[in-house]
């Protein structure tokens, strides 16, 4: 029989790769915990009309590329292609406003989306997200890209850019949305089936079009930021001046629009810069929704949030010395001494020192092998003699000394070993 393949565009993270997986979430949770966030688990699945209402009708996300499906003949499901539906509902449904002023949530997890597959973009693929909500801003836009910045920091992500825009809110959407008609209408033959259906009903659409000739054509578009009302300026700039002081590099970049039609005000995306990412280069993107929750049911709410691409992220982070599997490894000399064995484990175990062994009952000389293999620093040996006397024989496995050590002080001098080694 052929093997079944894992689903195109979905893959499976070996053991192997998941030490730098551990690292980045490690890190995320740690550092969002030291900016008051708290972590939040919504469900992989919602109702189809939850990311329809949000992300928005006339988008490549709720047009080409969400998995849906009928529920046994009950209700649309989608899988989440990103996590801020999912939070706001979460935060709307449990009526969180009424308990806090301000929240703060992050997330990780698994996202959907049936793009066609390419070096960084995949059908699965993981993000680490962050949303703040009750918060107007413009201080709270700059601390949420000074977290993101820090966090890249700390993993030793060098070659990357921050950029921010801002998409204004309803004072200037209309008059923009009328500019941008006014520039496209003249070259609506020219554009793509798709744009000249966007043109009519989200004309924004049109600018993150990824057909080549109407990426041309809107590169010569009119600037969002030529048509900002005052309040948003003001916003923006206020943005700008919190990001300056908190020293977090930064360009204005007018051009970026997102590809989610819940955004309003402050826009950023994080790029790499050193080619390794190749056209999937941004590894970040995020921005202000103030009007999603108040759509979404909920009271009025000013709210903004960024996700990572965590594949992408990976790509971007130095590789690092790959940590040793185990930092003991027991060694039982005789069939009849895998009972001791298994004790000494458990003990070592319990003890907090990471230990295995290889009690299916082969030779020494291959446990031993196994033994190197693990990258352990240390072996136990548990031989007949020395069990008699109440001893095991301390194997150094880089240096290949070899003690005894009394049965009772193997887990003290296995620590001692380890501290000095580290
Ligand atoms: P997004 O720009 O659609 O925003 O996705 C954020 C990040 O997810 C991208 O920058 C990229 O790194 C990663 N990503 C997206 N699609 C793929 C793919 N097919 N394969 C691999 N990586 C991918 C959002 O999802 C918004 N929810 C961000 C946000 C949060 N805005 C406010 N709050």
């Amino acid at each position: 029989m052929q093997p079944l393949r894992a689903v195109k565009g979905m893959n499976d993270l070996l053991p192997e790769e998941m030490p730098r997986w551990h690292r980045v979430e490690e890190t995320f949770l740690r550092l969002s915990r030291r900016y008051g966030y708290a972590e939040v688990r919504t469900p992989i699945v919602e109702p189809t009309q939850l990311f329809v209402r949000s992300i928005g009708e006339v988008t490549d996300i709720v047009e080409k590329e969400m998995y849906t499906f009928v529920d046994k003949g009950e209700q649309s499901l989608t899988l989440r292609p990103e996590g801020t539906a999912s939070t706001v509902r979460a935060y709307v449904q449990h009526t969180v406003y009424a308990r806090e002023a301000v929240t703060k949530w992050i997330y990780l997890g698994p996202m959907y989306r049936r793009e066609r597959p390419a070096k960084g973009r995949y059908r699965q693929f993981y993000q680490l997200g962050a949303e703040i909500y009750g918060d107007p801003g413009p201080f709270v836009d700059a601390e949420i890209i000074e977290m993101l910045v820090a966090f890249l920091r700390e993993l030793g992500v060098k070659d990357v850019e921050v950029l921010v825009n801002s998409l204004g809110g309803p004072e200037t959407r209309p008059r923009y949305r009328a500019a941008l008609v006014d520039y496209f209408d003249p070259h609506r033959g020219e554009l793509c089936a798709d744009c000249q259906r966007r043109l009519d009903v989200n004309p924004l659409r049109v600018l993150d079009c990824k057909v080549e000739r109407d990426a041309k054509i809107a590169a010569g578009a009119p600037e969002i930021l030529d048509f900002l009302g005052d309040e948003d300026r003001t916003h923006f700039e206020g943005l700008q001046a919190a990001l300056d002081a908190l020293e977090v590099p930064y360009a204005v970049d007018p051009r970026i629009v997102r590809g989610l039609d819940y955004y309003t005000r402050t826009l950023f995306e994080v790029k790499g810069r050193g080619g390794q990412l190749g056209a999937q280069d941004t590894i970040c993107g995020g921005g202000r929704y103030d009007l999603l929750v108040e759509e979404l049911g909920g009271p009025a709410t000013p709210a903004i949030g960024f996700a990572i691409g965590v594949e992408r992220l990976l790509m971007v982070m130095e590789d690092e010395a790959r940590p040793a599997a185990v930092d003991a490894f027991v060694v039982a000399a005789g069939e009849p001494l895998r009972t001791e064995a298994a004790v000494l484990l458990r003990d070592l175990r319990a003890a907090g020192i990471t230990a295995d062994a290889d009690l299916r009952g082969t030779s020494v000389k291959s446990q031993m092998r196994r033994a190197d293999r693990s990258g352990a620093r240390v072996a136990l040996i548990v031989g007949e003699a020395e069990h008699a006397r109440g001893v095991v024989q301390a194997r150094d496995l880089a240096g290949k000394e070899q003690h005894e050590v009394a049965r009772g002080e193997v887990v003290a001098h296995v620590r001692r070993r380890l501290e000095r080694q580290a």
